[in-house]
Order: C-alpha cells, then structure tokens, then sequence
C-alpha cells in the first residue's frame, strides 16, 4: 500500500515535470524566474513599470522608444547599466542576459 502510493506520487509528479518541459523551452521558464526575482520591483510582471520603476524612468517594453532599440543595445543595458538601472554584469552570466532580452521581447508584444 505504502509502495503503491509512493509510486502514483512519482509517477504524477514526472508527468507535471514532462509537461512543463513540453509546454515551454528550458530557456523561457529560467529567464521568466530571473525576470520575476530581479526585474520585476522596477519593470512590473508585464514590463510596463511600476510606479516606482517608471518614476525612475524606465519605460514601458512595449513603447515605440523601446521597440526601437536593438537586442544590442537592450543587452549593454542590463549589462552596463544606464541611470538607475542597475547593472548586472557580473550578476548574470551573459546567456542569461540574452535570455532576458528575448523575454522582454515577448512581454513587449
Ligand atoms: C531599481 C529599478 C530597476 C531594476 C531592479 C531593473 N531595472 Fe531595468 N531599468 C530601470 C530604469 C530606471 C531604466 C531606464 C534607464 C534610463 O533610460 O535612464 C531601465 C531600463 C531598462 C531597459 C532599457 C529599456 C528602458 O526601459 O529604457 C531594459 C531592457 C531593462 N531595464 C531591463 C531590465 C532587466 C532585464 C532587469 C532585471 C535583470 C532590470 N531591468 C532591473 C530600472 C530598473
């Protein structure tokens, strides 16, 4: 009895595991963790910025300004700093960063 219980909640959790893993790439769920734990106080969970945020002048993702700039520059960025953006480099490795550029990407659409 102990031993069939123990198995259904292994099997049930590789299943949820499987489907996550389907249902977005590795990357996305990293990246979407980082943005959560490091970005969000200042940009908000949709990257519009928070009152905070945007009274620091960070600008919402989806803005033409925004759009406008290149994934080069959005990256320098987050690496270097700009303002009172703060810098990670140093903070995240720089595949991380690039992940980051492609999630703020996303939440710009
Ligand atoms: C303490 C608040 C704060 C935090 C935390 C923060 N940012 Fe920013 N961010 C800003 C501000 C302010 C700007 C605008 C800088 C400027 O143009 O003077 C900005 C600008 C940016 C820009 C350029 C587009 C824009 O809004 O002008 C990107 C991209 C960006 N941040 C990404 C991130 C990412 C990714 C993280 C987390 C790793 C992060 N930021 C964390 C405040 C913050």
């Amino acid at each position: 009895m102990k031993y069939l219980s123990f198995r259904t909640a292994l099997l049930a959790l590789l299943a949820c595991g499987l489907i996550a893993a389907c249902a977005s790439p590795a990357f996305a769920d990293d990246a979407a963790a980082t943005y959560k734990s490091k970005c969000t106080i200042c940009h908000g969970p949709d990257g519009k910025g928070t009152a905070v945020g945007t009274k620091m002048g960070a600008h919402d993702f989806a803005s033409p300004e925004v759009k406008a700039e290149t994934d080069a520059q959005l990256t320098d960025v987050i690496t270097k700093g700009k303002g009172k953006m703060p810098a990670y480099s140093g903070k995240l490795k720089d595949t991380d960063i690039k992940d980051l550029v492609i999630y703020i990407r996303g939440l710009a659409k």
